[in-house]
């Protein structure tokens, strides 16, 4: 059975899933039967087209380069135009919903309330919105499970580097105890600038030309940004259950060119450091600040906007994964990612039913 899938929302994110749909996804089907149909995409600016055949995911980029949206996609006599986000996850015939609306990082919606309707009609969701997997997971991944769906958040950390399904696959077993990491290639790549001699100000600028920054940085350059992804990491890795109010959290606004300049003077250098750890006593510690470093600390190296993790295990030690913390292909990739093991999930729940 073909996996048919609804996208709500149609930015930069869902373009790079569907970019690797049309282009990349052949050797999951070759390798795993991952052969997917988008049935449906309802943005809120772009349009709304749901055919229960599948669409021709071609043509809907072509289309909307031409006149930037999707109201003029041709589709055949079954193509049902204008549905919102909610009656597109009731009313298709979609298995699974790719949640990237435009959510409020601080109430998490309107992606919970997109996820909690989906997961009430049987249907699976994967996502890259921080909010609500910050903000939620425990109850969404309580309301997947009684319903048999499939939740997957990877791209909420690190992009499509799997800061999540690496510790939650590959190191199965261990005891993590410590996860510290840079989670914001804007403030990493401004500290590498700023060690040049530029300006808080002149770097802030060039991080948002070349992208990395949200439209209001104010998240990447306080802590927000980081702070969300210290809580998934402390509930999804470490089994916890802090909320975003546990992490003391200090931007890289408080922290001076000059302090960054001397660092770099005495061989050593300055990290926006997420960390969430376990003390001896079972208490949790879960910080977003400046830390200065040694040039041997593993993460001293990471230059740019590339983000880096090290999660201390009690049997495997300390293990340092770096990679894109953003970005069209890479963001388009964790989605992609998260479905391929949503259609894993599928098989397998159908493989139950047949031996039942
Ligand atoms: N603005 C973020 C960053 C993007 O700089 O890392 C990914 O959350």
């Amino acid at each position: 059975m073909r996996l048919k899938l609804a996208l709500l929302g149609f930015g930069v994110v869902g373009q790079g899933l569907v970019d690797h749909l049309i282009h990349n996804s052949e050797k999951a089907k070759v390798e795993v039967g991952f052969d997917p149909i988008v049935v449906a995409i309802s943005d809120f600016r772009k349009g709304s087209i749901y055919d229960p055949n599948g669409l021709n995911l071609k043509l809907v980029l072509e289309t909307l380069e031409e006149t930037g949206s999707l109201d003029t996609y041709p589709g055949s006599n079954e193509l049902v135009r204008g549905l919102d986000a909610i009656a597109t996850i009731i009313e298709s015939n979609a298995d699974a919903v790719v949640e990237a609306t435009y959510t409020n990082v601080k109430t998490g919606e309107p992606a919970i309330t997109h996820c909690k309707t989906a997961f009430e009609h049987k249907k699976s969701v994967v996502m890259t919105n921080k909010g609500p997997i910050a903000l939620a997971l425990k109850e969404l991944e309580q309301l997947a499970k009684e319903n048999s769906v499939f939740l997957g958040y990877e791209g909420t950390v690190m992009s499509g580097t799997p800061a999540l399904r690496l510790p939650k696959t590959t190191l199965i077993g261990n005891n993590i105890t410590k996860i510290s990491g840079i989670l914001n290639g804007t403030t990493n790549y401004m500290i590498t600038q700023m060690e040049t001699g530029k300006s808080y100000e002149a770097a802030l600028k060039e991080a948002q030309e070349k992208g990395y920054a949200e439209a209001d940085p104010t998240s990447d350059v306080e802590g927000y940004d980081a702070m969300y992804k210290v809580v998934i990491l402390a509930n999804a890795i470490m089994g916890k259950h802090i909320t975003v109010d546990q992490v003391e959290c200090r931007g890289l606004n408080t922290l001076s060119r000059e302090a960054i300049v001397a660092a770099k003077a005495n061989q050593r250098c300055w990290k926006m450091l997420g960390t969430v750890e376990e003390l001896p006593n079972g208490d949790i510690r879960a910080s977003v600040k400046p830390v200065e470093v040694a040039m041997d600390h593993p993460l001293a190296s990471i230059g740019g906007a590339t983000n880096a993790v090290t999660y201390t295990c009690n049997m495997s030690g300390e293990i340092t994964l770096t990679g894109a913390g953003a970005g069209k292909s890479e963001t388009g990739f964790a989605l992609l990612i998260d479905l391929i093991y949503c259609h894993l999930h599928v098989q397998k729940q159908a493989n139950m039913t047949l031996m039942n």
